[in-house]
């Protein structure tokens, strides 16, 4: 199972399915890695894997429809399996849907549909909930929406920061994630 990954930030995530791949645990190639800004540490630590990059930078577009047809030829040059979104912060259009139907996969830090977007631990934390968690889903071109693979409750602490509560959740997303990537691959 060939895969694109995208990311926008540091790429904790991505780093784990790399290890994974590396350690014989993921039956998975990862032909690229993409990004939608330069200099991103998702990208530093693919280049250092030694795996292909390529950036598609929001900021050299300046009609968004150009980037959205630019970000999907780079993707579909590689001609993949499924695209996983880990921590890509950009909202695909129509477009890159229909050209992997059912085949982009998305992260998200919330028991989804409660608490899309970009702050979904801090939204979670705001709001007093005593769980929150991680899902894995098939993205649409809505803003974290999708049918849902599979989610992994997390408690909340009283002591709880943003960053502290989401360190739990990106551990229990990469094993998460992993687990997904490894059914999918094997179906
Ligand atoms: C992850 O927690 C992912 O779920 C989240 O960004 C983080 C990326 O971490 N994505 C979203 O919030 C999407 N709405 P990482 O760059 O360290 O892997």
């Amino acid at each position: 199972m060939r895969i694109v990954v995208l990311v926008s930030g540091t790429g904790s995530n991505l780093q784990a399915v790399i290890d994974a791949v590396a350690a014989g645990d993921l039956p998975v190639e990862i032909a690229a890695v993409g990004a939608d800004r330069p200099g991103t540490p998702g990208i530093e630590r693919s280049a250092a894997a030694g795996l292909e990059t390529f950036v598609v930078d929001f900021k050299d577009f300046p009609a968004r429809a150009d980037w959205d047809a630019a970000l999907l030829s780079a993707v579909a040059a590689y001609e993949p399996d499924y695209v996983v979104s880990s921590g890509f912060m950009r909202i695909v259009a129509a477009d890159f849907i229909n050209a992997f139907p059912g085949r982009y996969v998305n992260t998200h830090p919330a028991l989804l549909p409660s608490f899309p977007g970009a702050h979904g631990v801090r939204d979670a934390l705001a709001y007093g909930v005593k769980v929150t968690g991680c899902t894995v889903h098939f993205a649409d071109a809505g803003v974290d929406t999708g049918p849902i693979i599979a989610q992994a409750p997390v408690a909340v602490l009283d002591e709880d920061t943003e960053a502290t509560l989401h360190e739990r959740i990106k551990v229990a997303e990469r094993e998460l994630l992993i687990k997904v990537l490894g059914d999918l691959a094997r179906a």
